[in-house]
């Protein structure tokens, strides 16, 4: 394959993974004889007017690009300059905003934990009409999940136990999207990685918190190296489909009877944990799988 690639990463988030990881695309891309260049989005200016669309400056536009970024308007101004981005504008969307991932696994008749979707509130809205809130609790009852549309490390994910707990949660939340869930007992403190690429699931791990609900929370967590169920790999593909991902780390919960539930598609999954866990390459798989989609 003679083309030529971009790598984008977010330069401005501190921490080394977000350059470790397009680095590390960018040594699988070159053992397999693909050259490509990483950019920051924030080197990246998306021009529009004058009859023109453009990415700003004198380079070469690439064939395509591997978005690890979540810039969804600038990969989005690739995507109209005829440019296949690795993954769209839209599956990076979908799946940054957690509301919007439910809705359409749902709409896939997809498993995922009962959710329901907060109404919206405008900052500086009035009071909180509290007794509204009354149907959820009657659905879900206590304790129950509450959920942030936007976020990652668990750290909007919140477990509430009593109805004081959850108004004053609902409040710190504020005008931000976010939704109540089910609380999936049978996962406490454990769900699974699967990471997709195309049509299968290449590596996978557990993750196990020791004091936490969250199993992406906790001082002492393990990952541990796992060979997923044929209905656990089923469904991880099946929701990499579902928003349109080329690929993605899937994560499940524990379901009763072992049924595998959807909590989440990572679209810019990292890769370093699932390298360290299971000694598999998870850049090499997403490479070919770029190489045979040309
Ligand atoms: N409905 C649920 N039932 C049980 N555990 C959950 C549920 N939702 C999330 N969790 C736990 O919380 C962790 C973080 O939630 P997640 O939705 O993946 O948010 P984040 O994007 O912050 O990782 C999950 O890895 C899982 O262990
Ligand atoms: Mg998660």
């Amino acid at each position: 394959m003679n083309k030529n690639g971009w790598i984008i990463y977010n330069g401005q988030l501190t921490g080394t993974k977000f350059l470790d990881f397009a680095k590390w695309l960018q040594s699988a891309a070159s053992k397999q004889g693909i050259k490509t260049t990483i950019y920051k989005n924030s080197e990246l200016f998306s021009y529009l007017g004058d009859n023109k669309l453009t990415i700003i400056g004198e380079r070469l536009l690439p064939d395509f690009v591997i978005f690890t970024d979540k810039d969804i308007y600038l990969a989005k101004q690739l995507e109209l300059l005829g440019i296949r981005v690795f993954n769209c504008a839209k599956t990076i969307e979908i799946s940054d905003n957690k509301i919007a991932t439910y809705q359409i696994l749902a709409q896939h008749h997809l498993p995922i934990p009962k959710t329901i979707i907060a109404p919206k509130r405008f900052p500086g809205s009035g009071d909180l009409e509290l007794d509204n809130f009354q149907q959820v609790i009657d659905e879900f009852g206590f304790p129950m999940i509450l959920k942030e549309a936007y976020g990652s490390f668990g750290e909007q994910v919140y477990l509430v136990h009593t109805k004081a707990e959850m108004v004053a949660k609902i409040k710190e939340i504020d005008d931000k999207p976010f939704v109540f869930q089910e609380l999936i007992t049978t996962s406490y403190g454990k769900d699974m990685r699967l990471h997709v690429v195309g049509d299968e699931v290449v590596a996978a791990m557990t993750r196990h918190a020791s004091d936490d609900f969250r199993a992406n929370v906790t001082a002492g967590g393990t990952m541990q190296a796992y060979q997923p169920a044929e209905r656990e790999k089923e469904i991880a593909v099946a929701a990499t489909k579902a928003i349109g991902a080329d690929f993605a780390g899937v994560d499940l919960l524990f379901g009763p009877d072992n049924n595998p539930i959807i909590c989440e598609i990572n679209s810019n999954a990292h890769i370093r944990n699932m390298y360290n866990c299971t000694n598999i390459d998870v850049a090499d798989y997403i490479i070919s799988y770029i190489k045979n989609t040309f």
